[in-house]
């Protein structure tokens, strides 16, 4: 079968996106797929052959012509972080053209995706979250209401965005303009959220095989002040596998994860992000395009579940193509 492994997209985590693409290319089982790399830049959609060649996408149908010959995709395995394929427009636009892909429905990608939308939708459920305040471009900001609101240090973050880029940690009032001026180039939103003082782990919920589990936590720890982009990127944090938690508190982040997958009527992959303070996991986000790069999460969650990058990559064309 053909498999479109699409991949680059139009934020900043691009190359990110680049780096699980190809991934997911290099272990998807051979015998059975047929790999092709799609980029999808603002400039161009174009699979690119072994020989770095680049042939355009047709928009239409989403198929290739290569030598005359016009290949179709049985099949869509999404590995772009951010905006459009972790947002729900190429999720849309594949559910019209009727395409099976790896990820989520287009709504599910959209929610999620918006910190302030995700965390309304779950807070009824009972999950838990930070105080947060909300900003949009043109807003005028009161720096003094802010913190009255969310207290310090508190935590500026651009709404719809991932892999730590525009979040700054503010410790005075007098900091906040530029967080929010930085977090602005990433998105017209913002959330600006209170200071979660805990443990901060991630827990994978996927599909395998049909049955939605929880994949073995990861706890964070950063050597910089928060979780940033080069804590998650360059080695400047330590990911322990499993958690240094309870049992007991195991279960109940799991629990609260899956829930949130469940209630959100999720597919494919998810990720999501807590920090424990009082025995009470708080979320932060779920990624439901998480990164599969060597240094991400799910890779490093699923190893130690013993289920192989070869096994969860057929898994989800396989979940896809039922
Ligand atoms: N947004 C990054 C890729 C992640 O969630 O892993
Ligand atoms: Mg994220």
């Amino acid at each position: 079968k053909n498999i479109a492994i699409i991949m680059g997209g139009y934020s900043s985590e691009y190359k990110i996106s680049l780096i699980s693409g190809n991934v997911v290319k290099q272990y998807l089982d051979k015998k059975k797929y047929n790999g092709f790399r799609i980029h999808i830049f603002k400039e161009k959609w174009v699979y690119v052959d072994e020989k770095d060649a680049e042939f355009p996408i047709d928009r239409n149908d989403f198929s290739v012509t290569v030598n005359g010959e016009k290949i179709k995709f049985d099949c869509v395995f999404n590995a772009i972080h951010g905006s459009p394929g972790e947002d729900g427009l190429m999720q849309a636009y594949f559910e019209l053209l009727g395409i099976p892909q790896t990820s989520c429905d287009y709504y599910q990608a959209a929610v999620t995706f918006n910190k302030r939308d995700l965390l309304s939708v779950l807070k009824p459920y009972g999950i838990k979250t930070a105080i947060s305040y909300y900003l949009n471009k043109g807003d005028v900001i009161n720096t003094a209401e802010i913190v009255k609101k969310v207290g310090l240090p508190c935590f500026v973050k651009p709404n719809k965005a991932g892999s730590s880029f525009g979040i700054s940690k503010v410790k005075t009032e007098a900091e906040l303009p530029i967080a929010i001026e930085v977090a602005y180039k990433e998105d017209n939103e913002i959330i600006i959220e209170s200071f979660l003082d805990g443990t901060e782990v991630s827990v994978g919920v996927i599909n395998y095989k049909g049955e939605i589990i929880v994949l073995p936590i990861t706890e964070i720890v950063s050597d910089n002040d928060f979780f940033d982009y080069e804590a998650k990127y360059e080695g400047k944090s330590q990911e322990i596998t499993p958690a240094r938690i309870s049992d007991e508190l195991t279960q109940k982040i799991g629990e609260t994860a899956k829930r949130a997958y469940e209630v959100l009527k999720m597919k494919g992959f998810s990720r999501s992000e807590f920090i424990i303070v009082n025995n009470e996991p708080h979320m932060l986000e779920m990624n439901t395009i998480p990164g599969l790069t060597t240094e991400s999460l799910i890779p490093q969650q699923a190893k130690a579940a013993g289920i192989s990058l070869e096994d969860l990559f057929t898994n989800a064309i396989e979940l896809a193509l039922a």
